[in-house]
């Protein structure tokens, strides 16, 4: 009777609030201090997938013609020039690059000599194309792909649904220049370069199949978010709870305290 009378009382104003315009004050007034405190809360976590369009569409549209690659936009623009029935496939040379906290700041040097690269690439005929990928602001395609930064990744690119190669190249970040790009594009890349194979593998590897690269992406990145105290934390409460109940099952399902012993199901319980 309490209960309900109680909240009965606790519902009026909120059922009130939608008349009343004092009232809807009052609440507007509310909402915007939750909003606040989230989006102040929310503006402290690394964005997963900051992508700006229209520094994008420039960068494509300017003298480099390069194309940025995001979480939803990656795919799309890696097929974007392949022809259906084309069966050479198209190349695109992709840098994976960062800033301070993804790259320590040591990435400047290698994008650089890619951007001049790409810019040469821009009026030479049958040139591969060009992307970046920023670990800064694509966090979580980074992990989706398990892709360090400083490599340069080239795809090979047929018609859906054929296999795609890529090949991945460490270039020396200290010391890498554009010319060392383009030398590495004339004399053949596949020489020096790895063939990328496995778990993580954008197109042909399991999670990329079973469309659970994205969420484990996003997994991946959480756990790079938390302090690494407060993944000792998880990791113990884990563990801990496997163990009780690995005990539990051990003990027959008495449990550790020794309680009274439940029923075993199918022999002790009485017959109807
Ligand atoms: C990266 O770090 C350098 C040196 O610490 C600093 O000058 C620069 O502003 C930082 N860049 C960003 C984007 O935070
Ligand atoms: C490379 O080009 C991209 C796109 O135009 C730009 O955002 C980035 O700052 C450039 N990097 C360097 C090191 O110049
Ligand atoms: C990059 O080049 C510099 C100068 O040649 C060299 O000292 C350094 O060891 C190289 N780094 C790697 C990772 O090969």
């Amino acid at each position: 009777m309490r209960f309900s009378t109680t909240s009965a009382i606790l519902s009026l104003p909120l059922l009130a609030v939608a008349d009343v315009p004092d009232y809807q004050a009052q609440f507007q007034n509310y909402m915007g201090q939750a909003q606040s405190y989230l989006g102040n809360f929310a503006s402290k976590i690394p964005h997963p997938n900051k992508h700006d369009p229209v520094a994008a569409a420039a960068a494509k549209a300017g003298s480099l013609n390069l194309d940025i690659l995001s979480l939803n936009t990656w795919k799309d623009t890696l097929y974007g020039p392949v022809k259906p029935e084309s069966t050479t496939p198209e190349e695109w040379w992709v840098l994976i690059t960062g800033g301070n906290k993804t790259c320590f700041g040591h990435c400047g040097q290698i994008e650089a000599a890619f951007n001049e690269t790409a810019g040469k690439w821009a009026v030479t005929p049958g040139a591969p194309h060009t992307a970046l990928l920023n670990c800064e602001d694509q966090p979580v395609l980074c992990n989706a792909w398990s892709a360090p930064v400083g490599a340069l990744w080239i795809f090979e690119m047929l018609p859906e649904p054929a296999p795609i190669n890529i090949w991945t190249k460490r270039l020396n970040m200290t010391t890498a220049t554009s010319d060392d790009i383009v030398a590495l594009q004339k004399e053949g890349f596949k020489d020096s370069a790895k063939l990328h194979d496995g778990f993580f593998h954008p197109f042909n590897g399991p999670l990329a199949k079973y469309g659970a690269a994205t969420p484990v992406g996003y997994v991946l990145w959480g756990f790079n978010l938390l302090p690494s105290w407060a993944f000792m934390i998880l990791v113990s409460i884990f563990s801990r709870t496997m163990m009780s109940n690995r005990m539990n099952q051990a003990d027959g399902g008495r449990g550790v305290q020794g309680g009274p012993r439940p029923p075993a199901v199918g022999q002790a319980a009485p017959r109807r």
